[in-house]
């Protein structure tokens, strides 16, 4: 029997009748909160002309469209997203509209992505855009009722986000940051990469204080007060008018009794300039990444005729529904009481994580007895877990939030290439990745010819190869004693973890090129990062100043 005919491919699934009611029923809860606050449901196809989600109306990249052509030769996309469609729709069908106007939608995406990490190629979203209404009502409005949604969909535990991308934007252009630093720094700060941020910005000429606000934006000013006395600091008409437009919204969705759900955040940016104003996102435990998205792109309506600003949100509910099943595996979904869980790479990264922890007073006697078999430790008192895993699966651990901490050392994070922040550089388990092998094969990597490269690093040594060298290689994937490779002829060059180079000395190799240092570093699972946001930045500043 042919396999294939059992079985669903990649990224996408079957929903037995039991999955789908759990989901029709909170799709309906959560349509009935949106309809109820008048917004009209219209529907879209499912394809369109590829031009509707090419150029700056998409947000996905060409390469993760579906692509297919009608009779005529037209390119035809499969919807991966539903807030250009919605534009298109709007605009020509409420062209000669003045007032606001409310809309919803719901049915399915799909996005032909590379690297799933668990994300499905169809999934069904649901969603809310106001059009034509430029006001903080409106950013308080669309904000209020993402919040209701969240509520009737059954999730109770969750922070919403809330960002102004011009803030951002404005600092940049002020100070003369290049777009393509704005873009690194953006990436970098995304996932809270802080002390990389810091050393991007080292040689630049802006004042230590500008410096120091832009590595620090997400989480210098998540309150409103912090952020109120953000105005103090800055003078720029632009900067604070962004500020101001939060600290407004604030005040109605406070008046509506919706503020506690609130937590600012000026480094929660989009990479693909998609949003102009107010941005949010809903995070509860139980998914690895916001299960609601939204914001406000006042520049999107007029690329399909109509100029119109424009703000809305989207449910992506396939993930909300697994953050529904995760959060009833995890009654102690409440952030005062829950558990701090940590992963640490099994080993000398985790002794050392353990003997730092010790100087900040965070112990774990449990951990002390080198008899025991068991696989969680506990310290009550202070409200923490600890296990021990192998390096690679720290950073999966940590995407997945069963642990909300982990060490674990720089090239398994770039290897792993996991959703998770980037917190600290802890300083030990210090190495350099290296491409090595006989002296004889330094010309080969000056030749751009096909050459082959052993790695237990594939991702790795490909970026380098590739974006760096403009080599194109061909790389075999190791599992271990990587220096053997050119030993027996399997390869021409390594590209490996060099810590003292005695392998390499006592078998005749040497480095022939340096890829970049690494050290041991702290990750954090974003949804934790925000949730557990006091404790977590409490235990970052802590260890900081040890190091
Ligand atoms: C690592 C690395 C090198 C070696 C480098 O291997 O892959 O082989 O350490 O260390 P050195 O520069 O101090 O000699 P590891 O011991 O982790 O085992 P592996 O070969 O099975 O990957």
């Amino acid at each position: 029997m042919n396999f294939n005919m059992y079985h669903t491919p990649e990224g996408v699934r079957d929903i037995s009748p039991k999955e789908y009611m759990e989901k029709q029923k909170t799709k309906e809860a959560i349509l009935e909160t949106i309809t109820q606050d008048g917004f009209s449901i219209l529907e879209t196809p499912s394809f369109e002309y590829f031009d509707v989600f090419a150029n700056n109306s998409g947000i996905t990249p060409s390469k993760e469209l579906y692509k297919f052509y009608d009779k005529e030769g037209n390119t035809l996309v499969l919807r991966p997203d539903f807030t250009p469609s919605m534009a298109r729709a709007y605009s020509k069908l409420y062209y000669n509209e003045d007032k606001p106007v409310k809309l919803s939608y719901s049915g399915n995406t799909f996005v032909n992505a590379g690297d799933l990490n668990g994300r499905l190629k169809e999934s069904t979203q649901i969603g809310a855009e106001l059009y034509n209404d430029p006001t903080k009502e409106a950013d308080a409005k669309i904000i209020s009722l993402m919040i209701r949604c969240m509520i009737s969909s059954g999730l109770h535990n969750f922070v919403i986000s809330l960002g102004n991308v011009e803030f951002f934007k404005v600092i940049c252009e002020e100070y003369g940051i290049n777009e393509d630093s704005e873009m690194t720094l953006l990436k970098l700060i995304s996932v809270k990469n802080y002390y990389a941020a810091e050393e991007f910005l080292k040689d630049m000429t802006i004042s230590d204080e500008i410096k120091e606000l832009i590595v620090h934006i997400s989480e210098l000013y998540s309150t409103y007060d912090n952020l109120k006395s953000l105005l103090l600091k800055i003078s720029n008409k632009r900067c604070t008018d962004a500020i101001e437009r939060l600290l407004q919204v604030y005040d109605i969705l406070d008046k509506e009794g919706l503020s506690k759900y609130i937590s600012f955040d000026l480094g929660l940016l989009n990479q693909y300039n998609y949003y102009t104003g107010v941005c949010f996102r809903a995070y509860t435990f139980g998914f690895g990444d916001a299960v609601m998205k939204g914001g406000r792109y006042d520049n999107l309506v007029k690329e399909f005729g109509k100029d119109s600003p424009a703000i809305g949100f989207g449910i992506s509910l396939d993930e909300l529904m697994i953050a529904k099943q995760n959060a009833k595996s995890d009654p102690l979904g409440d952030p005062e009481n829950r558990y701090i869980t940590f992963a640490l790479t099994k080993g000398r990264l985790a002794n050392k994580t353990l003997g730092l922890l010790e100087e900040i007073g965070i112990t774990c006697e449990e951990m002390k007895d080198k008899d025991t078999r068991k696989l969680i430790f506990v310290n009550e008192d202070l409200k923490l877990k600890f296990f021990l895993a192998k390096g690679p699966d720290v950073p999966t651990y940590v995407e997945h939030g069963v642990a909300d901490i982990g060490v674990v050392g720089k090239d398994t994070i770039d290897e792993e290439n996991r959703k998770v922040f980037e917190v600290l550089d802890l300083g030990f388990g210090k190495c350099r990745m290296c491409v090595c092998g006989y002296e004889s094969a330094k010309d080969l990597l000056s030749s751009r010819e096909m050459i082959k490269v052993a790695t237990k690093y594939p991702r790795i040594a490909k970026k380098y190869f590739n974006e760096v060298k403009h080599q194109t290689v061909d790389i075999i994937k190791l599992n271990g004693s990587i220096e053997l490779a050119p030993i027996v002829g399997l390869s021409d060059v390594i590209v490996d973890i060099v810590e003292t180079g005695s392998t390499l000395k006592e078998n005749g190799l040497s480095v022939l090129e340096e890829v970049y240092p690494l050290s041991a570093r702290m990750i954090v699972n974003p949804v934790s990062m925000r949730v557990l946001e006091a404790r977590i930045n409490k235990l970052i500043k802590e260890v900081k100043e040890k190091l």
